[in-house]
């Protein structure tokens, strides 16, 4: 699949009248990070993460076609109820971005709703759903447009469209387990769209659960996009490129098996490296908080008090992502409860667990 196939050349199109479409998309937390990438939104390797269920974005875009037309965008935006003035330049540059593929966009005067199930000022980044669910409501446009689209093209030019808008939301769609980025181990990888991890999926990976500790709701220092370009000259880049490339490899029988010991060792030390560039490059930078080492080091010791399978992963700020099976929620929440929350911001967490991606929410 190369980019062209994504242009949209329908052979008749419907005309439409007003009407509007609405998306649930969730968020996703990587095992495999996606750090670093080259023009355009085309990443330096291989990621792979699970889709979450609770926490998600709604997003309902309601269309007109334009009475006078025009070749610029015309868009309002509201973000819980109120309209958001400041989301525009970032929908604004996306639009830009997707243009060449949807270019029937500046036919319609657009009013996007959007919402997150998630508190505004939680440290949780909404790109990944934000921009999934965006570009799975223009994707259903061009359905309406063209009804030949079939559901399996709908989803997986959403998911090129998405990445376009943000690196992590081309895996926002499907789950459990979304791939991105081309790997010669996994069939049907792209560095263009997310597919669904395509290998064999031990059952115990199907209902993982992941509470997300807010340690620091704040907003970043640091914007994962700086933190990418920053892998630009990094002295270890390429060594981290041909790490998460061999990380995928080594995930793949991890997965297969159900080898728990093994999922832990490759996601805490994907976690680390990430981590580990932002703190090893020009300028350098921290993202982790005292309380993120505190939450790192009960982990590490109820583990081995407990013999729970219970690991940690970060993203690119200092909120924990607990992630643990099914088997041992019952001792897991309530380690969480009476250890872990006193360190978090009004001892707030989520509870999440692995899903199944997004759902059309039209009616
Ligand atoms: C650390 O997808 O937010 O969460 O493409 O610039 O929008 P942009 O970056 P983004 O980067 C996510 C980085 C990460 C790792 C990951 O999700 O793989």
């Amino acid at each position: 699949m190369i980019e062209k196939n994504f242009v949209f050349e329908p052979k008749h199109t419907v005309n439409l009248t007003d009407g509007s479409i609405c998306w649930q998309s969730p968020s996703n937390i990587a095992l495999v990070k996606y750090w670093g990438k080259t023009e355009p939104q085309i990443p330096k390797n291989s990621s792979i993460s699970f889709t979450l269920t609770n926490c998600h974005t709604t997003t309902t875009l309601h269309y007109s076609p334009k009475k006078i037309p025009s070749r610029s965008f015309d868009f309002k935006v509201f973000f819980e109820g109120e309209e958001k003035n400041s989301f525009r330049p970032k929908i604004e540059s996306f639009f830009n971005r997707i243009l060449d593929y949807v270019p029937f966009i500046t036919d319609f005067s657009f009013r996007i709703e959007t919402e997150n199930s998630f508190p505004h000022s939680s440290g949780i980044a909404s790109s990944a759903s934000g921009m999934s669910a965006l570009a799975l409501c223009l994707m259903s446009l061009q359905k309406r447009m063209d009804p030949h689209l079939s559901e399996a093209d709908l989803l997986q030019k959403a998911s090129f469209l998405a990445r376009l808008g943000s690196g992590s939301a081309a895996r926002s769609l499907e789950g459990p387990l979304v791939v991105w980025g081309q790997h010669p181990d996994v069939i049907g990888s792209s560095d263009l769209f997310g597919i669904r991890y395509p290998g064999e999926i031990h059952e115990v990976f199907g209902t993982f659960h992941d509470t997300i500790l807010l340690v620091d709701k704040g907003v970043k220092q640091v914007s994962s996009t700086v933190g990418h370009n920053l892998m630009v000259d990094h002295p270890f880049a390429e060594a981290r490129f041909d790490q998460a490339q061999n990380n995928m490899s080594r995930l793949m029988p991890i997965l297969k098996t159900g080898d728990l010991d093994g999922f832990i060792d490759i996601v805490e030390k994907e976690a680390l490296s990430l981590h580990a560039m932002m703190m090893t490059s020009d300028p350098y930078f921290i993202l982790m908080k005292p309380n993120t080492l505190e939450i790192i080091e009960r982990i590490w010791a109820f583990r081995k008090s407990s013999k729970c399978h219970i690991c940690f992963t970060l993203d690119a700020g200092a909120n924990v992502h607990v992630l643990f099976p099914h088997k041992d929620k019952e001792l897991v929440d309530e380690f969480i409860r009476t250890e872990l929350a006193s360190f978090c911001e009004n001892n707030q967490f989520i509870s999440d667990h692995a899903g199944s991606g997004a759902k059309s929410a039209s009616s």
